[in-house]
């Protein structure tokens, strides 16, 4: 057993400040378990999302040490907690209390994607490779800490014009999908901002599903607007056979 001082965001806002805490940490202890700690022993009115403390529901994202992470999935044997360690909420979204953020923007943002269309009269019989390509994008825990660290969402307070990560991985599950007939390419180039991305892979490096958001999801949606508005012959083939 060891004590560590955590230094937890406190505040809402319009502002806060770090507070440290001490926690007796025992092996196999993870962030959230400290959180807790804090919560049961010294500050019962701290507020932080969680629920399934499985790295599941994607409730308990935050910024340990200024890296986003799911905090019932980080270790504190995976951290220097020979220094104190910092938990703040997640910086893109406005806080509402201590670590609970409120991410609704994104629910607002998903709006803009047309839900899934089958084909009339299909018989719904898809490829095995088919299946496998999209269930990757399906793993989605809707953390949002994609959402969080890239960069053109974080430094636009509005973030208007540009979907983000989180919802082009939810597009090209739908693009992608075999049985779906719908066109999502004019939101993607318009209101969906992808050509705001510039590839920095920020989102993939902090995916706690490890999907590839950048290379199997957006460079081929990418590819799909630049073959539909920049390469007209491309573009017409794929409307007739579909993609
Ligand atoms: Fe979280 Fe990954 Fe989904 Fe983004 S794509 S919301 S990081 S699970
Ligand atoms: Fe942002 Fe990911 Fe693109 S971090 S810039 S969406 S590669
Ligand atoms: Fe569910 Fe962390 S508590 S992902």
């Amino acid at each position: 057993m060891s004590t560590v001082t955590f230094k937890v965001f406190r505040g809402d806002r319009n502002g806060g400040e770090l507070k440290d805490y001490t926690v007796e940490v025992q092996e196999g202890m993870v962030v959230l378990d400290a959180i807790h700690q804090i919560q049961a022993e010294q500050a019962p009115d701290l507020a932080c999302r969680w629920n399934c403390k499985a790295g599941k529901c994607g409730s308990c994202g935050a910024e340990v040490n200024g890296k986003p992470t799911l905090m019932c999935m980080t270790r504190l044997d995976t951290i220097d907690t020979s220094k104190p360690v910092t938990v703040r909420p997640m910086k893109t979204f406005p806080v509402i209390r201590d670590l609970a953020t409120d991410v609704k923007w994104n629910y607002e943002a998903n709006k803009k994607i047309k839900p899934f269309t089958p084909a009339p009269g299909t018989d719904w019989i898809m490829f095995q490779e088919d299946v496998d390509r999209v269930q990757e994008f399906r793993k989605c825990i809707e953390c949002f800490l994609c959402q969080n660290v890239c960069h053109v969402l974080r430094e636009h307070d509005e973030k208007t014009g540009f979907i983000g990560p989180r919802l082009l991985v939810r597009t090209a599950s739908l693009e992608m999908h075999p049985l779906d007939v719908e066109n999502r390419l004019d939101m993607l180039k318009n209101e969906g901002g992808i050509g705001y991305c510039n590839i920095t892979k920020c989102c993939t490096e902090v995916c706690p599903e490890h999907i590839h958001i950048t290379d199997n999801a957006i460079i081929p949606l990418k590819e799909r607007v630049v073959d539909e508005y920049y390469d007209p012959v491309l573009g017409f083939f794929r409307r007739l056979f579909g993609s």
